[in-house]
């Protein structure tokens, strides 16, 4: 996945979408797009997942399905993440004020079984630059 290659340490991205929407599956994508060496494991049961690089980057995935509010998502050290890395957040709604106010948020559906939709929104400036990089990879130049 383009993405992975083009997000740096301290930024975040939010995966909203409904139970097997496919964000697990992109989040894999994603950690392999942006040069993990780790095996790829299905953290579907784990908090926090940890993607590393032979540069000494880290991806951190964390799956908040399971918090119910944003006080349990206050309970992890989410700056020390964003200060070591990149982080990726699935259902990021429930840990809402816990989270970054500013991240590249991504929403997926299901469309067929061999195909998912994704509406990609930047929330604030350097998202938007983001997001314009993505598209001109994925477009092209003029
Ligand atoms: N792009 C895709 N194409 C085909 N199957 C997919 C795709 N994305 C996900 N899946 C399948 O859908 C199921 C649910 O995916 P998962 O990533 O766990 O969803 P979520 O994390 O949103 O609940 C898995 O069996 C996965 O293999
Ligand atoms: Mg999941």
């Amino acid at each position: 996945m383009r993405l992975g290659a083009l997000i740096e340490p301290g930024q975040t991205v939010y995966l909203s979408g409904e139970l097997g929407s496919g964000k697990t599956t992109l989040v894999q994508g994603i950690a392999q797009g942006w040069g993990s060496t780790d095996q790829v494991t299905s953290p579907s049961f784990v908090l926090i997942n940890e993607y590393h690089r032979p540069d000494g980057a880290v991806l951190f995935h964390l799956d908040a399905y399971r918090l119910q509010n944003s006080l349990e998502g206050e309970a992890l050290d989410i700056d020390g993440m964003l200060s070591q890395g990149t982080l990726v957040v699935e259902w990021p709604e429930n840990i809402l004020s816990a989270l970054p106010e500013e991240a590249l948020a991504i929403t997926m559906r299901w469309m067929a079984d061999e195909q998912r939709g994704l509406v990609l929104t930047p929330r604030g400036k350097n998202y938007q630059d983001l997001l314009a990089d993505i598209r001109q990879q994925v477009y092209g130049g003029y």
